[in-house]
């Protein structure tokens, strides 16, 4: 299978508003792929309908071959998921979290201690895991949704803000294991609306902009076909979106 995740021409409205438009996306294993665009523009809910969580209402998401609409429990077995706001269980600890994850993905006990210890280790939370979820603070609980999202081994993993809420140092070590991810075969599949996490994580990304994709590819591919080779990211962005009026929030973001 040469594309793990391919949407065609999907659309989703809510009411009046089209939360994604016409669009179509192949992501091969292997690949970062970022969606990248400001508040509302549909990342969130694209990643949704990837995950069978959101039914499109026209158009097709394949993951792995299957259609989702037709096959979600086995779409879901091969995707680990962080969501913008992580939702865990408060008052269980860490290790007790994870190792009901990995039971409920079916991972053998063993299998499943030897992970964790390996996580908690890399994640810098080892020593923490004892502890109640309640008390852990936003990112080692950003730490701890990225654990138990990769608990099964997915081969497609989706990361919505993936960067959100950590410090350098964490932030450094999830582009670090996201690379390691990467040479495993892993398709990974991240929004942001930075424009510099987007250039520094992803090899391909599409520029999404009230549902639609504007553009997609390289990040050095979108700076020539803007005809801007060299030009900064936040740049193609604006041309590509034709709107000036997002200049100032997008420096703001990018600061
Ligand atoms: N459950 C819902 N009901 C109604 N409207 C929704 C729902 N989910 C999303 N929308 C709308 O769809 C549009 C796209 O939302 P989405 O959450 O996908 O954006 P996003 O790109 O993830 O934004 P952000 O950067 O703020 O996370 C928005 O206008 C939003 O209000
Ligand atoms: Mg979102």
């Amino acid at each position: 299978m040469e594309h793990l995740v391919i949407l065609e021409s999907v659309t989703k409205r809510f009411g009046e508003v089209w939360a994604v438009r016409d669009l179509s996306i192949r992501i091969k294993s292997g690949v970062t792929y970022g969606l990248l665009g400001p508040n509302g523009s549909g990342k969130s809910t694209t990643m949704k309908m990837i995950l069978g969580m959101l039914r499109p209402d026209s158009g097709r998401i394949l993951v792995n071959g299957l259609d989702v609409s037709e096959n979600p429990v086995e779409a879901r077995r091969i995707i680990g998921y962080v969501p913008e706001s992580p939702s865990l269980y408060e008052y269980l600890t860490g290790i007790e979290y994870l190792d009901f994850v990995g039971e409920a993905y079916g991972v053998p006990p063993r299998e499943r201690k030897e992970r964790i210890e390996e996580f908690l280790r890399a994640f810098e939370l080892k020593g923490r895991e004892g502890e109640m979820i309640n008390g852990y603070s936003r990112g080692m609980k950003q730490k701890l949704a990225l654990i138990a999202a990769l608990m099964h081994r997915p081969k497609i993993l989706i990361l919505d803000e993936p960067l959100s809420g950590l410090d350098p140092r964490s932030a450094r070590i999830v582009k670090d294991l996201l690379n390691k991810l990467k040479e495993e075969g892993v398709a990974v599949i991240l929004s942001t609306h930075i424009l510099e996490i987007a250039d520094a994580l992803c090899d391909e990304m599409a520029i999404m902009y009230e549902g639609r994709k504007l553009a997609e590819g390289r990040p050095k591919e979108l700076r020539e076909m803007a005809g801007m080779p060299g030009s900064t990211l936040e740049e193609v962005f604006l041309k590509l979106t034709g709107t000036e009026d997002l200049k100032e929030i997008i420096e703001a973001l990018v600061r």
